[in-house]
C-alpha cells in the first residue's frame, strides 16, 4: 500500500439511483415506497425553465412532508451556468429540516464548481444551524469534467459519488449516437476475413474509456462511482448489460430513469449469493493459511494470496450492508 491512504467516504448503499422530476410531484409517494436505494429529486434537465420556480416548491414540501422512510434522499440542482441554482441551494437548504442527505451537481467541468457551491452550503449550514452535513455527488458528462475528473473528485470533502451522466457526455463530445446510454450499432470492429472468407461484427463499449476513467477517479478519492441513466426504459436486457458492464469495471449502482430499472438494478449490484459464499471460504482459508504461516494457499484449485482477501471482504462488507438494509 502507499503511504497515502484514501479513507472511504460515508459508505451508503447506491446500487439503485431513482430520479424523480420536481415538477412530478405525483411521482413522490411512489419514489419513497419504492425499493430504490437512492431518490434523487430534480430540478434540472426533466424540469422546464418554467416550471422551475414551481419544482423548487414541490421539493421543498416533499422533503419536509413526505416519509421517505430509510431513504437516501438527494436533490439535483441546477447548473452553475444557470440564473436558478443559488436559489436551488438557498431555498432548498433555508426550507427544509434535516432530512436531505445529498446535493447532486450536474455538469461539474472544474474542481472550482465543487468548490463554489461547497461555499454556499457551508455558510447556508451555519447560518441555519443545520446539524446534518450534507454530501455531494458529483455528475460528470462533459468534455471538460471528464477532463478534469481527478481534481474534480478531490475538490471537496463532502464528495461522496462520482456519476457517468452518459447523456450529455455524448452531446458535449458530440458522440454520434441519440441513445442514452448502451450499446451502438457503428461502434464495432469488423474482423478480417477467416479463411472462408467469412468477417464478423464485434460490438465494442463505445462508454469504456470515459466510465473507465471515472471509476479510477472516483475510487482513487474513497468515492462511489455510479452509472448514469439508460434511456430505453422497454428494453430491460439492455439495461441489464450496460449495468452488468458497469458492475465489472467497479460501479457501485446506476441510476433508475423508471421504476421498472430500479429491481433490475438492486439485483446487478447486489454480489450473487454463491460469490458471497465463495468470499467467505476465502476469507476462511486465508485464515488458516495465517495460522499455518503461509502467504498464499490453493483454493478449489487456483491460487489466492493476501489480495484475495482484500477482494473478498470487500463483497462480504458489500453483502452485510445489503443485509442489514433488509436485502
Ligand atoms: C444525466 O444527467 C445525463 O446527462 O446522462
Ligand atoms: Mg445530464
Amino acid at each position: 500500500m502507499s503511504f497515502a491512504q484514501v479513507p472511504v467516504r460515508t459508505p451508503r448503499l447506491n446500487r439503485s439511483e431513482l430520479a424523480v422530476p420536481g415538477s412530478s410531484p405525483h411521482f413522490f409517494e411512489k419514489a419513497a415506497k419504492s425499493a430504490a436505494d437512492i431518490v434523487f429529486l430534480d430540478l434540472e434537465d426533466s424540469v422546464a425553465p418554467d416550471k422551475k420556480e414551481e419544482a423548487r416548491k414541490n421539493v421543498i414540501a416533499a422533503i419536509n412532508d413526505i416519509d421517505w422512510g430509510d431513504k437516501t434522499l438527494s436533490v439535483r440542482i441546477n447548473g452553475l451556468d444557470t440564473p436558478w441554482m443559488y436559489r436551488d441551494l438557498v431555498d432548498v437548504l433555508e426550507q427544509t429540516g434535516d432530512r436531505l442527505d445529498l446535493i447532486m451537481i450536474p455538469k461539474v467541468g472544474t474542481a472550482a464548481d465543487v468548490y463554489a457551491v461547497d461555499v454556499l452550503v457551508t455558510q447556508i449550514e451555519q447560518a441555519k444551524g443545520r446539524r446534518k452535513r450534507l454530501g455531494f455527488e458529483l455528475i460528470v458528462e462533459t468534455a471538460l469534467g471528464m477532463m478534469n475528473v481527478e481534481t474534480i473528485a478531490g475538490a471537496s470533502q463532502r464528495n461522496e459519488s462520482l456519476h457517468f451522466g452518459v447523456a450529455d457526455y455524448a452531446a458535449s463530445t458530440r458522440a454520434r449516437t441519440t441513445n442514452i446510454g448502451g450499446a451502438n450499432r457503428d461502434y464495432v470492429v469488423l474482423t478480417d476475413p477467416d479463411p472462408e472468407g467469412r468477417r464478423q461484427l464485434h460490438w465494442g463499449d463505445m462508454w469504456h474509456y470515459a466510465l473507465a476513467r471515472l471509476v479510477v477517479a472516483a475510487r482513487a478519492h474513497g468515492l462511489r462511482p455510479v452509472d448514469g441513466p439508460f434511456g430505453d426504459f422497454k428494453d430491460p436486457e439492455g439495461f441489464a448489460a450496460q449495468a452488468r458492464r458497469a458492475a465489472a469495471l467497479g460501479c457501485e449502482g446506476k441510476w433508475a430513469i423508471h421504476p421498472s430499472q430500479i429491481a433490475l438494478a438492486n439485483e446487478v449490484f447486489t454480489p450473487p449469493a454463491a460469490e458471497v459464499e465463495k468470499a467467505r471460504r476465502i476469507l476462511a482459508a486465508m485464515a488458516e493459511a495465517e495460522r499455518a504461516g503461509k502467504g498464499a494457499v490453493q483454493l478449489d484449485g487456483k491460487l489466492i494470496d493476501i489480495a484475495s482477501i482484500r477482494q473478498a471482504r470487500a463483497i462480504v462488507a458489500l453483502a452485510e450492508h445489503i443485509a442489514a438494509r433488509g436485502g
